[in-house]
């Protein structure tokens, strides 16, 4: 089979980074080929405030990304995310068409579509739905019933519903920049799919996405994805933070936040905590020179690192899963780099924490093997998984156990409506 070409828009709000991967369907390898981020306009929080404003920026990410890689983007996975995002899971029970033989894709299909069949406002559309596992007269824990016998077929599935208004509004930008859409992927989904390990997600691990505006939650237990949210909350809070304790702008306090992360990561030996912080550097408007190390760190960023851990928590409780994630917290996106996170989030949440940076790609990859690049990495590895490779109708089978095996059944399906006439 011929490698392929994908590509991927994560509008994020602070920025908007596109990438195009190479995805080779011997191997399973994802080789970058081209790659460009920079900063996001009309997105407050995970939602479209300005379709004009986003629209130029999406242009201007997907031309530049264009031109590095050679090749022109036609289609692309878009990332998804913000409070507008709720999550549920739902039972679908189906009695099997013939009780005598094998459980078939058929099967599977009805029963996932039987547990899709919630009711939902019409504010709102189903972007994911993810089989978390599967029961076979009354046993529980399958992660594939092809291929067994039975008469009841049962399944669990975990479902994301977004914004209609919100995706509409997606869908006019790339509509209007002659873009396909090939999905809409969940952000805290596609990180997780680049950051996580197999093992975490076994044992029961939580993903916390802390973007600019927004921080994306996706909780896994048993392998399956079981809680997906998002707060309204992310790091430009920190900035704003930043900005009113020192008195200066938001541009200034962004570049003071940015300081002083490199000067902890530079330094072996960052110093005392009384230390002042040398600002000459960066040439600022307000004419601050220095600032103490502890009153940025103690006084102005860890109270609302805390008040960031304080959100997930209660999140994780309202997930009902929190004795069930003994792999704790994994933290990316671009907030995950804040000076303090890890020390604050083990003392604050007495979890195992760990920043996640994406990994499995290769190719030209400097740049974006970055916390602030996850979400963008992962909508290219998910949608990976869920592409299918070109098939005509007789390959039709393995494409439903693929969709059996864990895919989306609404990309595989939006992907056949394409041949209806
Ligand atoms: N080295 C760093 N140290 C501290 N903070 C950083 C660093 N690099 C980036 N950030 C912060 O990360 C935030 C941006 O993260 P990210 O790029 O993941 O956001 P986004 O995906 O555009 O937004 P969202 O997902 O919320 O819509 C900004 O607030 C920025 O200040
Ligand atoms: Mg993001």
């Amino acid at each position: 089979m011929s490698d392929k070409i994908i590509a991927a828009v994560d509008i994020g709000s602070y920025k908007v980074a596109t990438v195009v991967g190479v995805s080779s369907s011997e191997s399973n390898e994802l080789r970058i080929i081209g790659f460009h981020s920079s900063p996001s306009r009309g997105v407050k929080k995970g939602l479209i405030v300005d379709i004009d404003e986003i629209t130029m920026a999406v242009e201007e990410s997907v031309e530049k990304t264009e031109r590095m890689a050679g090749h022109k983007i036609n289609q692309v996975f878009i990332s998804v995310g913000g409070p507008h995002i709720s999550s549920i899971n739902s039972h679908g029970v189906v009695a099997i068409s013939n009780p005598q033989s094998e459980i078939i894709e058929d099967d599977v299909n009805r029963a996932i579509e039987a547990a899709r069949a919630i009711s939902i406002s019409n504010t709102r559309q189903v972007i994911e739905v993810i089989p978390r596992e599967y029961v076979v007269d009354g046993q529980a824990g399958i992660k594939n019933p092809i291929g067994m016998t039975g008469v009841r077929l049962e399944v669990d599935t975990h479902i994301i519903t977004a914004s209609l208004t919100n995706l509409k509004n997606l869908n006019r930008s790339l509509s209007e920049l002659g873009l396909n859409n090939s999905g809409y992927i969940f952000a805290g989904l596609a990180s997780a799919e680049a950051v996580l390990t197999e093992t975490e997600k076994e044992l029961g691990v939580v993903l916390v996405d802390i973007g600019g505006g927004k921080t994306d939650i996706c909780l896994f237990v048993e392998g399956a994805l079981s809680y997906s949210s998002s707060i309204p909350v992310g790091a430009k809070h920190i900035t704003n933070d930043i900005a009113v304790g020192l008195r200066v702008s938001l541009q200034s306090a962004e570049k003071i936040k940015l300081h002083l992360s490199h000067h902890f990561s530079n330094k072996k030996e960052p110093g005392k905590k009384d230390a002042e912080l040398n600002l000459i550097s960066l040439h600022l408007p307000e004419n601050v020179s220095s600032v103490t190390l502890k009153s940025l760190t103690d006084g102005i960023i860890a109270p609302r690192l805390e008040e960031i851990y304080k959100l997930v928590s209660d999140e994780i409780e309202k997930s009902g899963f929190s004795n069930s994630v003994p792999s704790g917290l994994v933290i990316t996106g671009g907030g995950a780099m804040t000076v303090g996170m890890i020390e604050i989030g083990r003392r604050f949440m007495e979890m195992p924490i760990r920043i996640g940076v994406p990994a499995e790609i290769t190719g030209l990859v400097d740049e974006i093997l970055n916390p602030q690049f996850s979400t963008t990495v992962g909508l290219l590895l998910y949608g990976q998984k869920n592409i299918i490779p070109e098939v005509g109708w007789k390959n039709f089978n393995k494409i439903l156990r693929d969709v059996s095996l864990g895919n989306s059944i609404n990309k595989i399906k939006e992907f056949f409506k394409q041949f209806i006439p």
